[in-house]
């Protein structure tokens, strides 16, 4: 589904940060990444989604055998490809719902589909939003505003799994997850989950993963991958850190 080679990557006419990353990821896997603060975690996955403060001066990402180097983050959204917003806009006047309504029907245009009829979106909204224990006065609240930690990752969440991406990247790094909102994106993950698609969860809290098996691990550091295991690595990291895989 995805496969990254020898990826470089730097800010916009700036240092280096990312140094080599090869990576790929086949449906129906979940991979963890793990790695010190500032390897370049939330950089790769800026860069998979397309983002346009970073420049890739070598290398190449591949999404479903398509080389996507050029393509602007909306092709990559159309393409299946969603990432979690750490800093969510707050939009007054336009509801969780109507929001991701739009969202699906702009996916949809661009594939040359018509919108998706309110039943369908409604029989939707309410198949995830019982999944995730949503309730009805959450989905009709303006988008982010007064949420709460909690309820920006149960919205996220929610986003995700109403526009049932091909690929997840899911940035857990900065967002001080209490253990209520580790079980919203825990459980949200486990449900969306399947043998037609993928997840890459950027973390750095081992205990994220004793709520989501990923079926590899993976350490950033410095901008390169250093080391892939399973599970059981990330048990190593807790126990550990990351000071005996470094230098
Ligand atoms: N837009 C940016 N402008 C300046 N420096 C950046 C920017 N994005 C990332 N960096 C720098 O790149 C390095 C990697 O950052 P980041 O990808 O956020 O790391 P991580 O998510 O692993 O903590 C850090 O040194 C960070 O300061
Ligand atoms: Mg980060």
């Amino acid at each position: 589904m995805l496969k990254i080679n020898n990826l470089h990557a730097q800010i916009e006419g700036g240092t280096e940060i990312l140094k080599g990353i090869n990576l790929q990821i086949n449906p129906g896997e979940v991979h963890a990444i793990m790695g010190p603060n500032g390897a370049g975690k939330s950089t790769l996955a800026s860069v998979v989604a397309g983002k346009e403060d970073y420049e890739v001066t070598e290398g190449e990402i591949f999404f479903e055998g398509n080389n996507i180097n050029e393509d602007a983050p909306e092709e990559r959204a159309h393409r299946g490809i969603f990432l979690s917003f750490q800093y969510p806009v707050e939009i007054p006047g336009v509801s969780v719902t109507n929001f991701i309504k739009a969202a699906i029907n702009e996916n949809r245009k661009a594939k040359g589909l018509e919108n998706m009829s309110a039943k369908e979106i409604l029989a939707l909204v309410k198949e995830n939003s019982n999944k995730l224990n949503i309730k009805s006065d959450f989905l009709a609240r303006s988008l982010n505003q007064g949420f709460s930690g909690g309820e920006k990752k149960r919205n996220e969440i929610f986003q995700m799994m109403m526009l049932d991406p091909k690929l997840a990247i899911l940035d857990e790094t900065d967002s001080g997850l209490d253990i209520d909102a580790l079980r919203i994106v825990a459980d949200g993950v486990n449900s969306f989950r399947n043998e037609g698609n993928a997840v890459l969860l950027i973390t750095h809290y081992q205990r994220l993963l004793d709520y989501i098996q990923p079926d590899f691990v993976h350490v950033l550091a410095d901008g390169k991958i250093i080391k892939t295991g399973d599970k059981s690595l990330a048990l190593e990291l807790e126990e550990k850190g990351y000071d005996w895989l470094l230098n």
